[in-house]
């Protein structure tokens, strides 16, 4: 059956039928009354997905390489994480969804369609809200895209890093250039104007005209949105150990601050806008959710490496949220509060 949301979406696009007029006329109600939502009523949702096919070189996000995940448990695990933080948190509206990871592009589409129909059953969400999926290459094929948008993915945002394949494989990457590039058509055919790339700068050996062709590489191709990451060295990965053994250095500092300042004046030449430190858009293609942290907005994080911020509803009762009655206490991954 479709879903509230997805039933407005259908309804935008020219489906008739009597159910989903029914249902929209509900949610068309209910989105009116949502323009008197408090903002300490309104919040961002992230959901992460933990799983990824292979680890990073650089990389020590909260993920888990697995053969065998169980999606129907965590389809359901999601979900009811979902349901019970926003009927805690006492948010009655979402402004936006992110998938993050791990790689969210391998988790199944019914369980993004499961989470995102649970949201919008449970408070009120506008049909256009962003609805963003983070995605490897090695899981953006065409047709799986687009099984996600059904499921409800508006924007996505695709993790490129470079265009040189020997940084690819320094970085451990396991997917080429050209893997990348293809995965970008498909993203570009199927959510035009909400496809965002992310790049890394400061890999080891890279040259400011590795850079430079980095930055023009991905003007050719790109659509209206950019992240540029500096490569952070984080304890726990391949990368800072080989870096504490001196088998590989870093571009200095001054060299990695040059590199980010050629990107931002390339970047305002060719007429991206920077909206904060490391993101960059055009036509006014800024991320809502990303902007909505920067901003002080409230989220809510579930899966298991999230994190939320948000107030609770009648007061500081941090502990109350933390410690359930009844319950021995033992979640310390609940959300921390800011009231
Ligand atoms: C955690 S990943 C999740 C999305 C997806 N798995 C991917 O690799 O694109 C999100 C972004 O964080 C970047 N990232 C992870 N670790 C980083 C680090 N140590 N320094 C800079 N960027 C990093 C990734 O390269 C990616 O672009
Ligand atoms: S960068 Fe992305 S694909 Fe690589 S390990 Fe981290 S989350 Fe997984």
């Amino acid at each position: 059956m479709l879903s509230k949301r997805r039933g407005i979406l259908h309804l935008l696009n020219g489906v008739r039928s009597l159910s989903t007029n029914i249902t929209n006329k509900n949610k068309a109600e209910e989105l009116m009354n949502s323009k008197q939502v408090p903002q300490d009523k309104e919040a961002t949702l992230y959901i992460h997905w933990p799983y990824c096919q292979k680890r990073c070189h650089y990389c020590n996000f909260n993920k888990y390489i697995s053969q065998n995940v169980d999606h129907k448990k965590m389809k359901k695990c999601l979900v009811r994480e979902t349901k019970t933080l926003l009927s805690m948190s006492g948010v009655e509206r979402v402004k936006s969804i992110f998938f993050g990871g791990g790689t969210p592009s391998l988790a199944e589409p019914a369980t993004i369609s499961a989470i995102v129909d649970c949201v919008s059953d449970a408070v009120a969400m506008a049909p256009d809200a962003e609805v963003s999926m983070e995605a490897n290459p090695t899981s953006a094929e065409w047709f799986r895209l687009s099984e996600f948008k059904t499921a409800g993915i508006n924007r996505l945002s695709l993790g490129v890093q470079s265009f040189k394949d020997s940084f690819l494989k320094l970085l451990g990457r396991n997917h080429s250039s050209l893997d990348a590039l293809r995965a970008l058509e498909a993203a570009k055919t199927l959510f035009p104007g909400k496809v965002s790339l992310d790049l890394i700068f400061g890999i080891p050996n890279q040259t400011l005209t590795d850079w430079k062709e980095d930055l023009e590489g991905v003007l050719k191709v790109c659509d209206n949105h950019i992240s540029l990451y500096q490569l952070t060295l984080e304890r726990g990965t391949n990368l800072f150990k080989w870096h504490q053994a001196g088998d590989v250095s870093l571009p200095n500092a001054d060299e990695t601050a040059d590199m980010y300042q050629i990107a931002v004046d390339r970047m305002a030449e060719a007429g991206f806008r920077r909206y904060e430190v490391s993101n960059f858009a055009r036509d006014d293609s800024v991320s809502i959710h990303n902007l909505s942290y920067w901003t002080g907005g409230q989220y809510i994080g579930v899966g298991p490496g999230a994190h939320g911020r948000f107030a609770l509803p009648g007061g500081n009762n941090r502990e109350s949220f933390l410690w359930p009655k009844g319950s021995k206490g033992t979640d310390t991954r609940a959300q921390f509060l800011d009231v």
